[in-house]
């Protein structure tokens, strides 16, 4: 098992508001998985990557990555384990725009102390179509190209999976789609796991498992 989430829930007091964005969330992920988490704004799916991301903590229940429980792990190792472990891919990119393409996606690898593989850069830029990009900055690439270069950086560091909120929310539905069939290309070659959130049917349409979260809770 890849990713076991057991009894998750997280609560957010706001004043005397208790909102329950996940209730006892049960969830395992195999190696090799492509699953889309669907539901409404609101229903608790950037919450759920956060958490399972090790970006965030649940107020109950846990999350154990390959056996290994992440609540009892200290800041200093947790951000190695994220390193090593998980790729993010968030809705807004979250690219450096001071940073071009082979920087962007060359960053995660730089923050690791061993001596970069340059080589790896570039075959993970080629895999996303983007070699003839390496020198442009973010704002000089279009949604989708920008999307890649995000997916690029996610990869490049060989993670057990990939999470990606609503990686095609700002693409029109056409680009989206192209994103999505990548993704999918990179699961069936390379075996990438992947968790999506989405609203959209026909992105979802391409998972291998749609799982669907209403109110925090998951639907069976
Ligand atoms: N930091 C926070 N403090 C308080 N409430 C929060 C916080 N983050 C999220 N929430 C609430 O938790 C619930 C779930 O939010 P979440 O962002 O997970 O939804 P979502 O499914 O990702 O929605 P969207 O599709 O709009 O991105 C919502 O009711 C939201 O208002
Ligand atoms: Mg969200």
């Amino acid at each position: 098992m890849l990713i076991r989430a057991e009894n998750v829930s997280k609560i957010y007091e706001m004043g005397k508001v208790e909102i329950k964005a996940l209730q006892n969330v049960n969830l395992d992920i195999e190696k090799g998985d492509f699953i889309s988490l669907m539901g409404p704004s609101g229903a608790g799916k950037s919450t759920l990557l956060h958490i399972i991301g090790c970006l965030d903590n649940p107020t109950e229940g846990s999350v154990e990555i390959y056996g290994q429980k992440i609540q009892n792990m200290k800041d200093s190792q947790l951000s190695v384990f994220r390193n090593r472990h998980i790729g993010f891919i968030f809705q807004s990119f979250n690219l450096m725009s001071v940073l071009n393409v082979y920087e962007n996606v060359e960053y995660p690898l730089m923050i690791r102390k061993k001596k970069v593989d340059k080589e790896k850069v570039f075959k993970t830029i080629e895999s996303v179509g983007l070699l003839d990009y390496l020198k442009h900055r973010p704002d000089e690439l279009s949604g989708g190209q920008r999307q890649r270069v995000a997916i690029a950086r996610a990869l490049v560091t060989d993670p057990d999976i990939i999470l990606a909120d609503e990686p095609t929310a700002n693409l029109d539905s056409k680009t989206g789609e192209k994103i999505i069939s990548l993704l999918l290309e990179l699961n069936s070659i390379h075996n990438v796991t992947f968790l999506f959130s989405t609203h959209n049917d026909n992105v979802a349409k391409y998972a291998k498992r749609v799982i669907h979260i209403l109110d925090g809770q998951l639907q069976q």
